[in-house]
């Protein structure tokens, strides 16, 4: 028997842009704790629909991050979904008019941010032409500029009450992408003491890498033998079949999405490998954000709360413990109701 499945979301708004002809979709899933919020993904899909799921799938877990955060926003996402062959950059500017446009038609129930594709330049153009519903301008042109430093913060306070009462010291940790949160995550584990190991699919980021004193590999870093293994590439990492071999003790890292389905979850508990869930490691960037620029905090406060992940992480670990649920479960039970 076929079964409909129902829309989880609030509002989803697909559009093909008049001056790019790219589809962009915007998901609303929820502003129930206040306006959504969501970074802006531009990347090749292979097809439109691939991209609209993928907004559906991310705005919904920036519900359950903003409210694990205690923020006073729901979720939402943009996915602008470029062709295979990606998009000629001479019209680029056309894009992000283009996705203003579907933004500021939205009227502030959504307000965006920097995510795969997208820069903090893009969020100034944005901003200028969709009547200030994006965070994360450059700061000389007024924002908080790029969310990597606190997004990096929040990782590193989500992996320390992992190894918690151990200290990050003497761990072997894989890095998998070296990207701008991953390097920043890398330094701060060496500063510690850790042992780090790192990948990314550009080889050209090699020597940066190793000269900053961590092992790079070619290796399939999920089944290395690692403390703890840290996904700083893109989401979809851990499919059942990655996790049955999983070598990592602690998984724990800022990509979104990390799971391919929920019961890979399982795969992961019931083999004794924490995973602490993508939607609370990765909030730093996004407190950062709203903190500095819409809730009046200073640094210091922004830092306070970000780092506040570590309590976060460890209610969502205890919980789990005590009930035998998946660390997703209790992340869930934990949220707010929005
Ligand atoms: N930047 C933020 O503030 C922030 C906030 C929340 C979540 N995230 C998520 O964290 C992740 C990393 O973000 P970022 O800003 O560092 O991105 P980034 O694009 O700067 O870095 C990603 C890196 O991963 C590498 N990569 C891609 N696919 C790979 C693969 N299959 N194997 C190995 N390496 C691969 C890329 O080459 C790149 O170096 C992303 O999933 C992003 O959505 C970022």
């Amino acid at each position: 028997m076929s079964r409909t499945e129902s829309f989880a979301g609030e509002a989803l708004q697909v559009v093909r842009g008049t001056r790019s002809g790219v589809a962009i979709a915007v998901a609303i899933h929820s502003t129930a704790r206040g306006p959504a919020i969501g970074g802006c993904r531009i990347k090749p899909y292979p097809s439109w629909r691939d991209g609209v799921d993928d907004a559906l799938r991310l705005s919904a877990a920036m519900t359950t991050k903003c409210a694990l955060a205690g923020l006073p926003y729901g979720g939402g996402k943009t996915v602008a979904a470029l062709p295979a062959e990606g998009l000629d950059p001479a019209r680029r500017p056309d894009l992000i008019a283009d996705i203003a446009e579907a933004i500021a038609a939205l009227g502030g129930r959504y307000r965006t941010g920097p995510d795969i594709g997208s820069t903090s330049q893009d969020m100034a153009d944005i901003h200028r032409l969709a009547h200030g519903w994006a965070f994360c301008r450059p700061e000389e042109q007024g924002g908080s500029g790029t969310s990597s430093a606190a997004t990096a913060r929040g990782v590193l306070a989500a992996l320390r009450a992992g190894v918690a009462p151990r200290s990050v010291a003497g761990l072997r940790v894989g890095v998998l992408g070296f990207g701008s949160v991953g390097r920043l995550i890398c330094e701060s584990l060496l500063e510690q003491g850790a042992d780090v190991v790192v990948t990314d699919v550009d080889s050209g980021l090699r020597p940066v890498a190793e000269q900053l004193g961590a092992t790079w590999t070619e290796a399939d870093l999920v089944r290395e033998p690692l403390d703890v293994l840290v996904p700083a590439a893109t989401g979809g990492l851990l499919t059942v079949e990655s996790a049955a071999g999983c070598g990592a003790s602690l998984i724990v890292g800022p990509a979104n999405n990390q799971l391919v389905a929920e019961e890979v979850a399982m795969v992961l508990r019931d083999r004794g490998i924490t995973w602490i869930p993508d939607v609370v490691a990765s909030a730093g960037g996004i407190i950062h954000a709203v903190g500095r620029e819409a809730l009046g905090m200073d640094e210091a406060a922004a830092n306070a709360k970000i780092d506040a992940i570590a309590d976060t992480t460890a209610a969502v670990l205890s919980l789990a413990r005590e009930r035998g649920l998946t660390t997703v479960r209790a992340a869930r039970e934990l949220a707010p109701p929005a």
